[in-house]
């Protein structure tokens, strides 16, 4: 019997749950199910976006026929040829002789590839931009390459505003009746599977999934339908920042996330002394067994937590198998931008940990704290100080305050948004490392005396310029102005330069000390060579000599806040979010009419003063 649920005036659900799949993709378990969602436009043609997979085949072919009502199939949009989305192609092809497959050419390949049919005939192949009026409905094509595969791409529906997104926005679960996410309580009962499948789906394709991201904010949106999961109506931004964050490798959470491998229990004794030790220092810590837990589990947090500490004992004079298998994983899904700490244990050859860190060390911007915490068989007594130091350096690479709204409990109260109030300027700050230039956005440089002319900068030691001035101590200053655009920013902001020239191309000359400065958009330059060093926690600051500095226009230096109100794009992302307040720190929109007053931006953790009404 046919089980369809209707989305919208003229589109139904057709697709069907499977709640008996141990495995999904033979690799991940699926304990809650698994939905593959279809759906079928009614218009003046009728046009079906994607099937199913084969375990569902017949159900869904019932919601289909159902759902027609005695029409005609005119158009199947393939958007993504993985099988358990294209199952019943050749059904369709078969039982509906006047459909036409709509489809991009590399997705046309992949059909012969699967298929043994002559299908030419009834394809309409179409590339990046194309649409196809169906009647009311104009569908608009946008190609997603490695969303998580090479032919995926995504519709939107100007009409309705619906953006079809294939794997994008999708979860693991099958649906228990509710097809909408606002129905249930999704950041508690499905975020963690939401992150699971991103992660292990699509985790390896942060660039292309942030890619997807940018197109997708060139158009208006009201609702998403994935292939997986949920169908989103309501708060879209509250998925869609966390795709951002994902798609960028950025966390979620400051904390440590602890995976051990342990065969007697002493590895995972070292792992346990970690955690009680970070949590006496009010940091948030989450433990796994590495061969207890699925890796996908591991995957996942390891996307969401900001620090990563593993433990694993020596075996076979390697990486115990189930540790170097995460490890392995991890690397494979691109993990980046993460702190890291090692345990290793070994009874006569310890290797583990730099075994670990040898391969972890090959991913973008790990920064290893401590060394290798090396134990023999079991934890001694006299390594206690030892871990101590570990626990200290990793409590150190925190913020010295956690981002928090939230008064303490202690007699000292720290309202957050009060440092907020210090303003700031924007500068490039740029370095020379033999024949390397580089270059990033600072906002903090102050000058401290004039005789001697001495000026201080704060850099975060993320930055690879952060490591040029430490080994060079030399450094130059371009002041922004008002007129800089937001490209400076993306340019010099949101790429590292460790695998990038970014002056490549870029207008740029060189001061005394031949190291680079921006000609354009800035208004002074100064450069400096650095007398002390500071070593800060996240960041260090630099104590500096002016050895030279020019002024090249009168424009206004552009600030911190100036940046925020005029540089900065406004979010458009969900445009369709006519009502609601956007947070002033980080740009999360939250939708509805009134905001409540204690409401906590679930990005920045900035409370319900720093946000204002949507224009
Ligand atoms: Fe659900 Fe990439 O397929």
């Amino acid at each position: 019997m046919h089980c369809i649920k209707r989305i919208t005036d003229d589109l139904v659900w057709v697709g069907a749950n499977d709640r008996r799949l141990a495995m999904f993709e033979g690799v991940y378990s699926v304990q809650d199910g698994v939905s593959y969602n279809s759906y079928l436009l009614t218009d003046e043609k009728t046009v079906l976006f994607d099937t199913v997979d084969k375990a569902v085949r017949q159900r869904f072919l019932e919601n289909l026929t159902e759902a027609l009502n005695g029409r005609a199939l005119d158009y199947l949009i393939v958007q993504h040829m993985e099988p358990d989305h294209s199952a019943a192609l050749i059904d369709l092809i078969d039982g509906y002789p006047s459909m036409t497959v709509v489809c991009n050419a590399k997705t046309l390949a992949f059909i012969k590839q699967f298929h043994d049919a002559d299908i030419d005939s009834r394809v309409k192949i179409v590339k990046e931009g194309d649409t196809l009026n169906t009647g009311k409905h104009t569908l608009h094509f946008v190609m997603a390459p490695m969303v998580h595969w090479p032919e995926v791409m995504v519709t939107y529906d100007s009409t309705d505003r619906i953006l079809f997104s294939a794997d994008a926005f999708g979860s693991f679960g099958a649906l228990n009746g509710a097809m909408f996410a606002d129905e249930v309580d999704f950041d508690k009962d499905y975020m963690d599977e939401a992150r699971r499948y991103y992660a292990n789906i699509v985790g390896k394709y942060g660039v292309q999934a942030k890619a997807l991201l940018d197109k997708a904010s060139a158009f208006d949106i009201s609702m998403i339908c994935p292939l997986h999961g949920f169908v989103w109506r309501e708060k879209l931004q509250s998925i869609i920042s966390k795709y951002l964050l994902w798609s960028t490798y950025l966390p979620e959470e400051n904390g440590v996330m602890i995976a051990y491998a342990s065969v007697y229990g002493n590895t995972e004794n070292a792992a346990e002394i970690l955690a009680c030790r970070l949590r006496d220092k009010g940091i948030k810590t989450v433990m796994f067994d590495v061969s207890v837990t699925a890796a996908s589990e591991i995957v996942a947090a390891a996307f969401k937590w900001s620090h990563l500490a593993f433990a694993s004992t020596t075996y076979n004079a390697g990486v115990f198998v189930t540790m170097e298998a995460l490890i392995n994983d991890l690397t494979a899904h691109n993990i980046q931008n993460r702190s890291v700490a090692i345990i290793e244990n070994g009874s006569w050859a310890a290797t583990s940990g730099g075994l670990i860190r040898d391969k972890l060390e090959k991913c973008k911007n790990i920064t290893f704290i401590g060394d290798v915490f090396s134990i023999k068989s079991s934890v001694k007594k006299a390594q206690l100080s030892e871990m101590e130091s570990l626990v200290d350096a990793l409590a150190d690479s925190f913020p010295t305050v956690q981002v928090s709204s939230e008064k303490t409990m202690d007699s000292v109260e720290i309202d957050f948004n009060s440092l907020f109030k210090l303003s700031y300027g924007l500068f490039v700050l740029s370095a020379k490392e033999g024949s390397k230039d580089n270059g990033c956005i600072i906002n903090t440089v102050m000058q401290i005396t004039e005789k001697p002319l001495r000026i201080t900068i704060g850099i975060n030691k993320a930055n690879h310029t952060h490591d040029m001035v430490m080994n060079t101590k030399e450094f130059n200053i371009s002041v922004l102005t008002e007129s800089v655009p937001f490209s400076v920013f993306e340019h010099f902001g949101f790429i590292s330069g460790r695998d990038t020239d970014k002056f490549a191309g870029y207008d740029a000359a060189r001061t005394a000390n031949g190291i680079r400065y921006l000609p354009g958009h800035v208004n002074a330059v100064i450069s400096a060579k650095v007398i002390e060093t500071l070593d800060c926690g996240t960041h260090s600051l630099f104590l500096a000599d002016v050895t030279q500095a020019f002024t090249l226009s009168g424009e206004p230096s552009a600030t911190y806040q100036y940046y925020f109100d005029n540089i900065k794009p406004k979010p458009s992302l969900p445009k369709a979010a006519k009502r609601g307040f956007v947070c002033k720190i980080c740009a999360y929109v939250y939708e509805g009419d009134v905001l409540p007053e204690d409401y906590i931006c679930p990005l920045c953790k900035h409370g319900a003063e720093d946000f204002e009404p949507l224009q």
